[in-house]
Formats: structure tokens, sequence, C-alpha cells
């Protein structure tokens, strides 16, 4: 039997824009859950990529007098250069405007076909004759048809909170120019959604993974009926030709998560493994994707249609998180609330503090994580830096001081030891859950029941008098040490990897947890984090 294989993948982002503190909130819980699969020897990749075609991209391109390529191009690397720098390890990551992408998608479309699942039918759509372009429904503005509210989108009332279609807008004008725009017919192709209703049903009552708030509101939109899906857009539109088809171009949506299968080709031509009988046709690989709850709809239907239909393996889980607030509102541009991942560094300087404040507000809940600057310093000043990074600077520089930076022996039966080992495996069992916030609750606990220990013991006073006492509470403390470095990895890889150095250790595993290290020598004890002012 071939071992199980985890893929697990990031929605992608726009490259239409910088990266704010908003988007990290999902790529910092994908990353914990990957590097906790990885510490406890998983064997798991996680895949993602930037999306880059569509309308407002095409757009903002324009504006900004620039090929869609160039523009796309600039933010992808902006991206990726990012998320390197909050940590986020992708063994992938790609865009969507590849080869291997276009490739993929053309299969997608081909095998859909051939087995019926797609047809074309006329409709109509707005065209702005100024623009000389078709318009998507948010590009079109004009009054709602329902409360009469001025500077409303084609699709939404965002007054009143009425749905219509772009054409029952009153006075619609273009939301790039102002014109008038017309209603024009045009063939489009179009995904047989409604076939796969009861598939639907099925795997989304049978899936135990999902959570029960999203099961529900997806089975009910199942109930009222599913409408079949356009996948196509009329040019002038970034993104990939439609064989055989004159100016029609694939819907961005229809390419983006087919971006999942390009991005782990990728991998795959890296690595040596195939990406049919490794992971997306392979019964012991198991998908798991990560998603805001904006974009349920496209990846509880659309986007397991699409597999169903050609044939490919279903996610086994897709973990919906809630979005990010800041100081309990809406980040906005004209409040100041709108935090760009570069601004986040300039102003705190460690990204980790970012994945450890998410981290201890995460869980499989749906609700929103707020960002509030002054419960933010608080607790990484008291429990980063005052529990935990304090306690391991204490406790390492004391045995460099005093023991020439020897851990020595010590006997298990110190009722410390007992109470940190307890908490181990609840916080395995935290970890896998995507119960974060416990986890960093019960590992903060661990800092605590060492602090006190270090605390009570006085090992600094006691030093003269008792060598051997001193030593022996420095040593357990120096596993203690140890034991938040294993438990905090997936957390703060670059704060764990520190403590590693100074333990003078290395490649310390899920496995490692316990209170064996005895007779090393450590390195030199250095302050790795420090206070925000
Ligand atoms: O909503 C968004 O930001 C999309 N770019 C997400 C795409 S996820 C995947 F399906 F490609
Ligand atoms: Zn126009």
């Amino acid at each position: 039997m071939t071992k199980k294989k985890y893929l697990v993948t990031s929605a992608l982002i726009y490259a239409n824009g910088p990266l704010h503190i908003g988007h990290l909130l999902e790529y910092i819980q994908t990353d914990i859950f990957v590097r906790f699969l990885r510490l406890i020897g998983e064997d798991v990749i996680y895949v993602c990529a930037d999306d880059m075609h569509g309308t407002p991209i095409q757009v903002n391109a324009e504006k900004s007098g620039m090929k869609p390529e160039d523009f796309a191009m600039r933010f992808h690397q902006e991206h990726k250069n990012d998320f390197s720098k909050f940590l986020i390890s992708f063994d992938s990551y790609s865009h969507t405007n590849t080869h291997i992408n276009e490739k993929f998608t053309n299969l997608f479309f081909e095998t859909l076909r051939k087995k019926g699942y797609i047809y074309t039918k006329p409709i109509f759509v707005m065209y702005c004759p100024q623009c000389k372009r078709f318009l998507p429904d948010r590009f079109v503005k004009g009054i709602c048809p329902k409360c009469g509210a001025p500077e409303q989108y084609g699709d939404m009332c965002e007054k009143c909170g009425a749905t219509y279609n772009v054409f029952e807008l009153k006075e619609p004008k273009c939301a790039i120019c102002g014109a008038k725009p017309e209603k024009r017919e045009s063939e489009h192709f179009f995904f047989r959604l409604s076939a796969f209703s009861d598939r639907l049903e099925d795997w989304l009552l049978q899936n135990k993974e999902l959570q029960p708030e999203i099961v529900n509101y997806v089975k009910n939109w199942i109930k009222q009926g599913l409408n079949d899906w356009c996948i196509s857009r009329d040019k002038p539109y970034f993104g990939f030709k439609i064989p055989n088809a004159k100016d029609k171009f694939f819907y961005v949506w229809f390419d983006a998560p087919i971006g999942y299968i390009s991005a782990t080709e990728e991998f795959c031509k890296k690595t040596g493994l195939d990406v049919f009988k490794d992971y997306w046709k392979n019964d012991e690989c198991e998908i798991i994707h990560f998603i805001g709850k904006d974009i349920v709809y496209f990846h509880f239907l659309f986007w397991p249609a699409m597999l169903m239909g050609a044939e490919f393996n279903l996610p086994k889980a897709i973990y919906v998180h809630g979005m990010v607030t800041v100081e309990k509102e809406k980040m906005s541009k004209s409040r100041g609330t709108f935090i760009l991942a570069r601004e986040f560094i300039e102003r705190f300087k460690e990204p980790e503090f970012l994945r450890f404040y998410y981290a201890s507000m995460l869980s499989k809940k749906l609700g929103d994580v707020d960002f509030s600057e002054d419960e933010f310093k608080h607790f990484i000043n008291a429990e980063l830096i005052g529990n935990v990074a304090n306690f391991c600077y204490r406790v390492l520089s004391f045995l460099n001081k005093n023991f020439a930076s020897a851990i020595g022996s010590f006997s298990e039966d110190h009722h410390v030891i007992t109470e940190c080992k307890k908490e181990f495996n609840k916080i395995k069992e935290y970890y896998r859950e995507l119960n974060f916030r416990d986890a960093v609750k019960h590992i903060l606990k661990v800092a605590s029941l060492g602090n006190a220990y270090f605390q009570k013991e006085e090992p600094w006073k006691i030093v003269k008098k008792d060598v051997y006492k001193a030593h022996e509470t420095a040593s357990i403390c120096a596993n203690i040490v140890k034991n938040l470095a294993i438990l905090l990895q997936p957390i703060l890889p670059r704060f764990s990897a520190e403590l590693e150095k100074q333990l003078n250790l290395s490649g310390l595993k899920w496995d490692d947890l316990g209170f064996e290290l005895k007779d090393h020598t450590i390195g030199k004890a250095e302050i790795i984090l420090k206070k925000i002012e």
C-alpha cells in the first residue's frame, strides 16, 4: 500500500493589487496546518498561485498603460516576495497564465464537452459602445430597481441587499467611461452544473470533514435548483482563448481552480512525481482547500462538479474561514485601517507577530478575526515576549553563565515534567483539528509551567549553596525550552529555528518532545524577539 499523501492549497489571490493583512489570514492558517503535518512526519505539499485573468485586471492594466501580462506579473513577483517574508512555505507557487494551466484548462474543457456537460446558447450581455467591450455586472452601475439607491452595481444593491439582473438596473452606465451601455446578443458556452445536483448533494452529506454551517447553506442552494454556469467571455478579455471558437475566452473562474492542478504539476516536474498518479487521481491523496467564506459557491459547487465531470479526485476537505476586520470594522483605506503586508513589517518589524496573533484567534469556526492594534501589542508583549521568549532566554543564558552551557541530568519524577507532558497530546489534537486558538493557549500553559517552576526554585539564589539542585532545575527548564521550540514550530518557524540553534540541536520533530535532553552542551543564548514599543 502506498503511503497517504496530502495536497493542501490556499485560494489563488488575484494579481491585481498588493497583499494585505486580510489576505494573510488564510495563508497563515494554511501554512500552520501544513507545517504541523510536516512536523509530525506526514507527506504533504502546499501549492498555490496567482490568479491572473479577468476583466478587473485587464482594466487596471490598461489604466496604468501596461499589458495585462506585465501588470499581473509585477504583482505575482511582489506577492511571492511578501509571502516569503511571512514565512509561507509553498512547495510550488505559480500563476494561472502559464502554458501548463492552458493545457489543463483545455483538457477539462474537452473532457467535459465530450461527455455532454458543455453546450452553447445565445444570451444577452451589456456592451459599452464607447469602450468597445462587453461589461461584466460589476462594471455596470445604476439605480437599484428595488430601493432606488444610486450608484449600485449591476448584480446587487449594497443599500438594500436586493439581487437582480443587470438589465433591470435603472439608468445604467459603464463603470469605466460612464457611457450608456447597450444590450447585445452573444453565443456563450455553458457548463451543465444542474446535471451534478445529486452527486454534489451526496458528496456534501457524506463528507464528515466539511463544516456543518457551510454544508447547510450549500444544501439549500442545491435544493433551490442549480443554474448552468456561463464559462465564456467575449473579447477583449485577458484569459485563455477557447479552442475552435471565434473571439471567445474562458471565464477567469474556469481556469483559476485548475491552477491548483497546474501548480501541482510544476512541483511534480521538479521532483519526478506524477500529477495524476501521485495526487489528483490517487485515492491515497487527501486534497485539502482553504478558502474564505466569500468564495464558497465556486468551491463547493462549480469546482467539485468540474472534478466529477472530468474524473479527478474530489477534495477531502474545504476549510472556510471568516474575514479579517480591523478594530471590529471592515478594512478601509479612508479610515486608515487598510494594512498592507509591507506596512505591517515596517510598523511592527516582525512578521511572526502576526502569525502568532492570528493563530491565537483561529479555529474551525467561521467567525471573523479582528485585528485590534492595542490587543495585538498587549498579547504579543505579555505572552510571546513576556511569557515565552523571556523564559527561553533566561534559562539558556543561566546555563551559559553558571554551568559552562551544559545541560546536566535530572530525575523524571518532577511534578512540572508530568504537567508539561499532559499538554503535548492535547496540543497535537488541537493542531490537527485546526483549533490553533487552543493550541496556542496550551503552549502558553507549558511556558507558564516552566516560568512558575523556575521562579519557585530560584536557581540563581541557590546556585551558591546547592549546585546540583540549581543545575537540575535549569536542565529541566532547558528541556521545556526544547519542547516549546517543537510545539511552536508550525506557528513561529523562525523563532523555533533560532531556539534550536541556541540549543545546539537540529531537525527537531514532534517525536522529539519529552525530557530526554541530558548531558548536552548548548550554544550561546541570544535575545530573539523584542517587545513592541
Ligand atoms: O476570489 C478570489 O480572490 C479568487 N482569485 C480566488 C480563486 S481560488 C481558486 F479557485 F482559484
Ligand atoms: Zn465604457
